[in-house]
């Protein structure tokens, strides 16, 4: 038996493996599959300050080994998350990492503030802040390509969040230098890191000569950027472990379907893993990467998911 449960920013879950924002909607129609309250969180869809209805359709199109998505960030709001979403998630005994964003810092604020009236609350471990959402004040450019725009983000949400419940950024992989970003975020007040988020791409449909997807670009997902996800870890746990920048616990997710890949992220410096879309052709996939994880740490000889926590840095445990 390998100990799973994980201490995370102050977050006491159950184990590491959580779901991954956008991926799983609000958790009713992963419950029929598996029981969702026996993930380490469940992770809400990005959830904004009014109902959106998204961009135009096609949204999605399928690449090798992963997919791009144009959603839009399509969702209900913060008022009918915060009365109907979160009491269902609280009512199955999930520990809810609620993902938010707006169109300014403000904005982001503004949806946390209203979370935390919601009735259902209690069940809320944690907030996990999508600064890759388009920021209206910068001709709609991502506020994760911008430190000084991500730290305002964070240090508004921060304030805005009862002490004790811990506040992570979630870091785009499309920056120059995104340790950058990673001190930024910390720096003004972020618990935690969340990396990464979809990466940007494009697929053409040659027969009618026209972009695949409405939105023409979108975030590309799966096995295609696990590569990606674990350089992104590495090198943000790596500048911690240098003495860089703040110490602080990361959440790994990019291409996780087995618990070979959750370890991979683990081994790099996650402390917890999030699994997208695999889930979108195994519903299960949450549930079965947490039992393969579980078989693969007895198999390499671990008592504890902690003691693999960056182990593969020079001055990790290594084997
Ligand atoms: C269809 C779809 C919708 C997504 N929606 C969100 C979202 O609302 N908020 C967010 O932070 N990330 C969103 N993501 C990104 C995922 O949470 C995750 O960071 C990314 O897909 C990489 O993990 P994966 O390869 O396991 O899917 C979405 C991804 C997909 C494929």
């Amino acid at each position: 038996m390998v100990d799973l449960t994980t201490t995370l920013a102050g977050m006491r879950l159950r184990n590491p493996v959580m779901t991954a924002s956008g991926c799983a909607a609000n958790g009713k129609e992963l419950h029929r599959f598996f029981d969702v309250s026996a993930l380490g969180a469940f992770v809400t869809k990005t959830v904004m300050p009014t109902p959106r209805s998204g961009r135009g359709t096609p949204r999605m199109a399928e690449t090798p080994s992963g997919m791009l998505n144009s959603i839009g960030l399509q969702g209900p709001g913060i008022d009918a998350f915060a009365d109907e979403d979160l009491p269902w998630l609280a009512g199955v005994g999930a520990s809810v990492l609620v993902s938010v964003a707006g169109g300014s810092a403000v904005e982001f604020a503004q949806v946390a503030t209203r979370l935390t009236r919601s009735p259902a609350f209690g069940s809320v471990v944690g907030l996990e802040v999508n600064i890759s959402c388009p920021n209206v004040a910068n001709r709609g450019l991502v506020f994760a390509i911008d430190p000084l725009a991500s730290a305002k983000v964070v240090s508004l949400v921060r304030e805005a969040t009862p002490a004790g419940i811990p506040v992570l950024a979630k870091l785009s992989p499309d920056v120059t230098d995104l340790v950058a970003v990673a001190s930024a975020c910390l720096t003004a007040g972020a618990d935690g890191l969340t990396m990464i988020n979809t990466t940007l791409g494009m697929a053409i449909d040659v027969e009618r000569m026209r972009p695949h997807l409405a939105g023409i670009t979108g975030g590309l997902s799966g096995p295609a950027i696990r590569p990606v996800a674990v350089r992104a870890i590495w090198q943000v746990r790596g500048a911690m472990i240098a003495g860089r920048i703040p110490t602080a616990p990361i959440i790994g997710v990019g291409g996780v379907a087995s618990g070979r890949d959750a370890l991979e992220l683990i081994a790099a410096g996650a402390s917890a893993v999030q699994v997208g879309t695999a889930t979108f052709h195994d519903p299960l996939a949450p549930a079965r990467v947490l039992e393969e994880l579980e078989a693969l740490l007895d198999e390499l000889g671990y008592a504890t998911v902690a003691a693999a926590v960056g182990a593969a840095h020079p001055d990790g445990s290594g084997r």
